[in-house]
């Protein structure tokens, strides 16, 4: 190996890379404003504007679940990339709000694609998610262990919210959504690491902030997994220490972008795009002012979707791709920040 360093993949330039193929996404069809909050709890569109930045968020319909959010999402990068369903190698799930407490979302995302016999892993770091996800892939992909890999962040926070004056503080800042990627080797028939693709991934974790934004039950760890107790107690509803979390998320994900640009003696001047974890609007502008980017250079849909936590990156990702906002041979950053706490960076030479 060329050159290991603790957290992230060692960089072997004879080593083959990994690149999005295709992206795709789905959010659902019922637009819910600020306003209609406003309506069965005790905030205002001014409030959550002001402090989130967000305008509207997209709730799931009855029925409808994390799974067919993201195989829609899933169908529509693979349409994008020539695929089927059936090329695909493996599939890699991100959620906080999977389908059923066990088993994972992953295999009812699989058997909607109409497949079988591809393993399917959850991956649970929240907004995170997709990063941590994205690591795992590029790792199987760069040792060749498998050729197509689909990635998901899927999430339905509707159902789980508590839309009342207990629950507002985290209610009017998330939402629903699916993002998909189709990821594939570059091949490296020269014998040097084509200038393209995932360049690493630098994922991270702190436990001990576990408790500042979380659902504490339904709980294997306490005597019943639900009880009408935690019901009453409220331990069923996100609970969030929201200034900690602020500052931790405009410190840790800056960190984790000169991070991954020093690894690859790059600079913030190369960075053509940053795509942020969107968890609210006033986190992605203080990252953009420690990073000194101009705004064109770092991209939000929050208005228009809520936080979407692991979601929320390939979401953007699709949009930014839509709009026609990378070209060839830039260079694109993601960087998470979530509850565990977790937070990450990416580097995508597109
Ligand atoms: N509408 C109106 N008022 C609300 C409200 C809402 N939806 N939610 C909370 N409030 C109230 C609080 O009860 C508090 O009232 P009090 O002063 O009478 O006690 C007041 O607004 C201020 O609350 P506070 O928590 O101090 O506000 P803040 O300025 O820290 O902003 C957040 C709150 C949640 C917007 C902010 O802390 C934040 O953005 N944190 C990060 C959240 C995040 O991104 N999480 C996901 C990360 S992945």
């Amino acid at each position: 190996m060329a050159s290991f360093r603790r957290g992230f993949f060692p960089q072997d330039e004879r080593m083959r890379r990994t690149e999005v193929l295709s992206t795709g996404y789905r959010v659902p069809d019922r637009v819910v404003t600020n306003d209609e909050l406003a309506v069965v709890m005790d905030t205002s569109d001014e409030w959550i504007r002001q402090r989130s930045g967000i305008v509207e968020r997209r709730w799931v319909e009855s029925g409808e679940a994390g799974s067919d959010l993201g195989a829609a999402a899933a169908e529509m990068a693979l349409d994008r990339a020539g695929l089927a369903a059936r090329d695909l190698d493996c599939l890699i799930v991100a959620t906080l709000s999977p389908d059923h407490f066990f088993p994972g979302t992953g295999v009812f995302l699989q058997r909607k694609l109409g497949i079988a016999d591809i393993p399917c892993l959850d991956v649970r770091n929240q907004c995170s998610g997709f990063l941590y996800g994205l690591s795992v892939a590029d790792a199987w992909i760069r040792v060749g262990q498998y050729e197509r890999v689909l990635l998901v962040g899927a999430e339905v926070h509707s159902t789980g919210l508590h839309k009342n004056d207990e629950g507002r503080d985290t209610a009017v800042l998330f939402g629903d959504g699916a993002g998909a990627v189709v990821l594939g080797p570059i091949e490296n028939g020269s014998g040097a690491a084509p200038d393209r693709g995932v360049l690493s991934v630098h994922i991270h974790a702190d436990g001990t902030h576990a408790e500042k934004l979380w659902v504490e039950a339904p709980a294997s760890a306490y005597d019943t997994l639900i009880s009408h107790e935690h019901i009453d107690r409220g331990l069923t509803r996100p609970a969030m220490q929201g200034r900690d979390v602020f500052k931790h998320a405009v410190a840790r994900m800056p960190e984790a972008v000169h991070e991954a640009l020093a690894v690859h003696e790059l600079s913030l001047d190369d960075i053509d795009m940053l795509i942020p974890h969107q968890a609210n609007l006033r986190i992605s502008q203080a990252v953009q002012r420690s990073l000194g980017l101009s705004d064109d250079r770092v991209y939000n849909n929050i208005q228009r979707y809520g936080n979407t936590t692991a979601a929320s990156i390939p979401i953007a990702l699709h949009e930014c791709v839509e709009e026609g906002r990378l070209s060839e041979g830039d260079l694109l950053c993601l960087t998470a920040f979530g509850s565990g706490f977790t937070w990450g960076s990416a580097l995508i030479r597109w």
